[in-house]
């Protein structure tokens, strides 16, 4: 086991796969992977582990609603949690899933150690139990209104009990020597706080039902899914051989307020027991709630699906706004209004127009060359990366964050104060080019662990290499500019959808479904747009009609797979043009897991007929714009084509593909 700070193990929580990834998922992943790059970037060996917490009642249980056996319910629901963090950017080393023999093995190892100390004994179980947090409930929990929303089970049953109090306080000692243990440290009072109780043993088996790890010396038990799930932290290393054993004790558990106890007293007791080391930090999150400050819960209906943002804003824009808007540790508000103002100010000007600025006037006024030379200035990049530094050390990314935007802000600022549009030399415009351009460098390297794929671009636009920190030595060497794309268009809201909202959305009447027309169709001709490479100009009949409609699927699929194809029509959106080809209509598609994008089949469906959902009735009247469209939350779920939650059908049956859930159809 090492001890050394030139490698750095992080994990998040496991997610229960007993639905799709949701908006709490996908944040605490961007959080780690945020940390994780910036291990990196400083050089630092880095090992990530993500995974899912696949046994349990719960999972049981929603393996038999959905009509499966369990393993083939998580190894389906598991494509949607890789799809997701694949598309996200999360660049995990390593995916655990507890259904799997290595962590079996780890699982039944560290039950051993623990009962080798005597620290498990048989006894008689009564309890009131949440099966949705898997966690039995105490009185005291049930007064405070914990679970409220949770059906709760009585459980009476036999069972193995772990030592847990005689534990209690070797943990809190632990806790308070090591003020960094957990953070924030509001967390860590809670818990002190907690640990002036007396802490009662803890269940660890269930004879109740099957899916599970079997107990190595009485498989008529499984072992506690928390008992299960807490080693998939030490059980990930373990194969295929021991080089990665030496990454425990992990650096940082990433994890969310409701998991404090598991993560800060469970498992540092299971690891003392077993004579294992503790992991040096748990960092505990807030929760994502929805914009009125509830928690985002189906029954409510103000659930947003993170892939629907990402289809909207993009993949960075949305990472960009999990560290930003939301303040360490804290619960924050998911409000779409705040994430277009800051898409619009901090992406499109305070960094996007920076990047254009210096890419046009260079191009311009030294034909893209920057070369270093006397008199350059020193924005301060060094330092800024110091305090970035600093703040990442602290768990900190939001404040990490502000420090660069007031950097590139500055940068900004100084282009404004020089004005190099006015200078006639061109000499002098380039130095203030290059003092700008040395300080996207550093400003660069620290936008990469939030906003992988911009940095990228926009290095390659300033013929920047990102790097390490420290391989840095400024002013040594020459920048070659490309013309640059706009990185964020403005978004512009629509003033008549505004209005539309103001006026109608209180009333809480239109479902925006209502407004859509989705008709089967079939293609019946396609050419490549002869000025679009990436578009195909078809023929499309819909119950008799012949529409012109174009459609980005030509790296997709070829002219034979499309001609003749049944497909699902967006009917009423307003007429567009692509490079002179009308576009009457759009063809709906979702991603594939290997990155395709495919149409989605409404099977037997007539051409001309109908898509709709239970209990709406559609009755489109207008043409709908594209932005109005792309409020429309269409989602695959188990292969089939959704909205909120309700299946889409045509006469003939369900729409399908074969993208992932939680991939949107648009
Ligand atoms: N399976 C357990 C964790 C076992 S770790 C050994 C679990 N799973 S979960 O799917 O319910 O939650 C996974 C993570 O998502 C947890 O850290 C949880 O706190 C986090 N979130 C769930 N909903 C959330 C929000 N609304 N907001 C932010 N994160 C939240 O717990």
């Amino acid at each position: 086991m090492s001890d050394s700070s030139d490698s750095f193990y992080i994990t998040t929580a496991i997610d229960y796969p007993n639905g799709i990834p949701h908006m709490g998922h996908a944040y605490e992943k961007v959080l780690a992977d945020f940390y994780a790059r910036c291990a990196r970037l400083q050089g630092r060996d880095t090992w990530f582990l993500i995974g899912l917490d696949e046994h349990g009642l719960k999972i049981q249980n929603a393996a038999e609603e959905a009509g499966q056996a369990p393993q083939d319910f998580v190894d389906e629901k598991s494509k949607a949690f890789s799809h997701i963090y694949k598309h996200l950017g999360i660049s995990h080393t390593d995916f655990i899933r507890t259904s799997e023999p290595r962590h079996h093995k780890f699982a039944q190892e560290i039950y051993r150690k623990v009962a080798d100390q005597e620290d498990i004994y048989k006894g008689d179980y009564e309890t009131d139990y949440c099966v949705s947090c898997e966690k039995a409930l105490q009185k005291s929990d049930i007064a405070a209104g914990e679970c409220a929303d949770h059906p709760k089970t009585r459980i009476k049953e036999e069972t193995y009990f772990f030592r847990l109090g005689k534990y209690r306080d070797a943990v809190r000692e632990h806790i308070r020597e090591n003020p960094d243990f957990i953070v924030p440290s509001e967390r860590r009072n809670e818990v002190l706080s907690r640990l002036e109780d007396e802490v009662h043993d803890l269940s660890i088996s269930r004879s109740g039902f099957s899916w599970g790890v079997p107990l190595p010396d009485d498989p008529e038990h499984v072992l506690y899914v928390w008992f299960d799930a807490l080693s998939n932290y030490i059980s990930a290393l373990k194969e295929p051989d021991a080089s990665r054993e030496s990454y425990w004790p992990a650096d940082c558990h990433v994890i969310g307020k409701d998991i404090l106890w598991f993560h800060t007293v469970i498992w540092p007791a299971m690891l003392l027991s077993a004579g294992l080391p503790l992991p040096r930090q748990v960092y505990v999150h807030g929760f994502i709630l929805d914009e009125d400050g509830k928690k985002m819960a189906k029954s409510l209906g103000n659930v947003v699906n993170p892939m629907e943002v990402v289809g909207e804003f993009g993949v960075d824009a949305t990472r960009f706004y999990f560290l930003r808007a939301f303040a360490s540790g804290q619960d924050g508000r998911f409000s779409i209004g705040d994430l277009e103002k800051r898409y619009n100010s901090e992406l499109g000007n305070d960094l996007g127009n920076l990047i254009m600025r210096i890419s046009k006037l260079g191009i311009s006024r030294t034909g893209g060359t920057l070369n270093p030379s006397e008199g350059i200035d020193d924005l301060g990049g060094r330092e800024v990366a110091g305090e970035y530094l600093d703040h990442v050390k602290a768990r900190e990314h939001n404040k990490a964050l502000d420090s660069l935007w007031a950097f590139l802000r500055k940068i900004n600022g100084y282009l404004t104060e020089k004005e190099p549009w006015k200078v006639e030399d061109d000499s002098v415009v380039e130095k203030i080019l290059y003092t700008s351009t040395e300080a996207m460098r550093w400003a660069l390297c620290l936008l990469e662990p939030a906003m992988p794929s911009t940095a990228t671009s926009a290095a390659e636009v300033l013929g920047i290499e990102l790097g390490k920190l420290d391989e840095f030595s400024p002013g040594a060497r020459s920048y070659s500019l490309q013309p640059a794309k706009a990185l964020f268009p403005r978004r512009e809201k629509p003033k008549k959808d505004k209005v539309e909202k103001k006026k109608k959305q209180p009333q809480g009447e239109v479902d925006p479904f209502t407004k859509l027309e989705l008709r089967v169709g079939i293609i019946e001709e396609v050419n490549e747009h002869p000025d679009a490479d990436t578009l195909y100009a078809m023929s499309v009949d819909i119950g008799g009609e012949k529409r012109s409609i174009c459609a980005g699927l030509r790296e997709h699929l070829s002219v034979e797979e499309l001609e003749g194809r049944k497909v699902l029509i967006v009917a009423n959106l307003k007429p567009a043009k692509f490079r002179g080809i009308d576009s009457l209509g759009m063809v709906l598609a979702s991603d594939l897991a290997d990155g395709r994008i495919w149409p989605v089949d409404p099977g037997d469906a007539e051409s001309g007929d109908l898509a709709t959902v239970e209990g709406v009735e559609t009755r489109p009247k207008k043409k709908l714009s594209k932005s109005a469209f792309d409020k429309v939350p269409l989602i695959m779920q188990d292969g089939r084509v959704t909205y909120t939650g309700k299946i889409l059908e045509t006469p003939a049956g369900e729409i399908v593909c074969d993208a992932a859930d939680g991939a949107s159809v648009r």
